[in-house]
């Protein structure tokens, strides 16, 4: 037996709001005993996961756990070591339209003379529109309500490299949405966005799978911003994996255990700030977006308010 454990066994209050259970057949994402090994280390193993119609989870876990090739297996990139992966009922391929896929944020380097508007149409799948005259015009109006959704207009025609990260992102977003996918994949779209890019972000995001029941798997290293919005946290660590709502996942107890020493979390005005001493903190990085060394949290200030979670207890 894995040391691994879903603990989706019982619906949750947050549960119970979510679409209902799919048999794995309607399931968006449906992993099976997955397993993904590059020669003798294993990344995660026994990795059963069906992602519904709509659900958004969030994939934490420290730097090389796997979280990225997770998705590359989803796309088709990479091949699971053993198990099944399917996506719509249908097995894991590259190129495949039911995927929007936000990658890893790179800012665009000078010199690349591509427009927002350009980026986005790339987005569309070019077979469904064809090269006649309807099918451009039919590929026109899908960039430009995706351009819409995201309130990027403004700025949708300058180059790419003229623009912010945030907007940046903001028309990454439209890229992977043009298409309409069933499955949305972001890898780490937060990462270098303000707090108020961040919640622009994560909100279109969220709206999109309460519209379009888009499933979604949003890798992330803080989960505080898109905390109200997790339906499932995947915990990934050192070949194991722990799965449930933030509430089940995001324990003492369950941290503790997964990393194998001493970690409390706390929540504070609704985030989790993540506190363990030295190295642990560092594999840790931001699963709270703060954090602290040792034993005094917020760099010192007490936490008046603080409901302290103490190890094997829920609140
Ligand atoms: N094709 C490959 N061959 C061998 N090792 C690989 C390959 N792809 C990834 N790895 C290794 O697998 C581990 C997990 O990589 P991955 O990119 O999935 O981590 P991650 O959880 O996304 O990390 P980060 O938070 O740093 O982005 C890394 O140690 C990486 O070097
Ligand atoms: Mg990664």
């Amino acid at each position: 037996m894995s040391e691994s454990t879903a603990l989706t066994e019982h619906a949750t209050p947050v549960e119970r709001l979510l679409p209902p259970r799919t048999d794995s057949g309607s399931a968006a994402v449906h992993l099976d005993a997955a397993r993904l090994s590059f020669g003798e280390r294993t990344l995660w193993q026994e990795l059963d996961l069906d992602v519904r119609p709509g659900e958004f989870v969030a994939v934490l876990g420290p730097n090389g756990s796997g979280k990225t090739s997770l998705l590359k297996v989803l796309l088709g990139q990479l091949g699971l070591s053993s198990g099944t992966a399917d996506i719509a009922g249908a097995p894991a391929r590259a190129g495949n339209p039911d995927i929007g896929y936000v990658p890893q944020q790179k800012t665009i380097d000078s010199g690349v003379q591509l427009r927002g508007v350009d980026l986005v149409g790339l987005g569309v799948d070019g077979h469904r529109w064809g090269l006649g005259l309807r099918g451009r015009a039919a590929r026109k109006r899908k960039v430009t309500a995706a351009i819409a959704d995201v309130g990027a207009e403004k700025f949708a025609y300058a180059p790419l490299e003229s623009m912010s990260g945030g907007e940046q992102q903001r028309l990454r977003v439209a890229q992977a949405l043009v298409g309409d996918p069933k499955v949305l994949l972001c890898d780490e779209p937060l990462l270098s966005l303000d707090l108020a890019n961040q919640r622009l972000v994560s909100e279109l995001i969220d709206r999109r799978r309460h519209t379009h029941n888009t499933a979604v798997l949003f890798v992330t290293h803080e989960i505080n911003p898109i905390l109200p919005l997790v339906d499932r946290v995947l915990y990934l660590m050192d070949g194991k994996f722990r799965l449930g709502t933030p509430e089940e996942v995001m324990t003492s107890a369950v941290l503790s255990e997964l990393y194998q020493t001493e970690v409390d979390v706390l929540r504070v005005r609704g985030r989790l700030v993540v506190v363990g001493t030295g190295d642990t903190m560092d594999a840790l990085g931001a699963a709270g977006a703060q954090h602290c060394h040792g034993a005094v949290p917020f760099g010192g200030t007490a936490p008046s308010d603080t409901d302290i979670e103490s190890r094997g207890v829920r609140s």
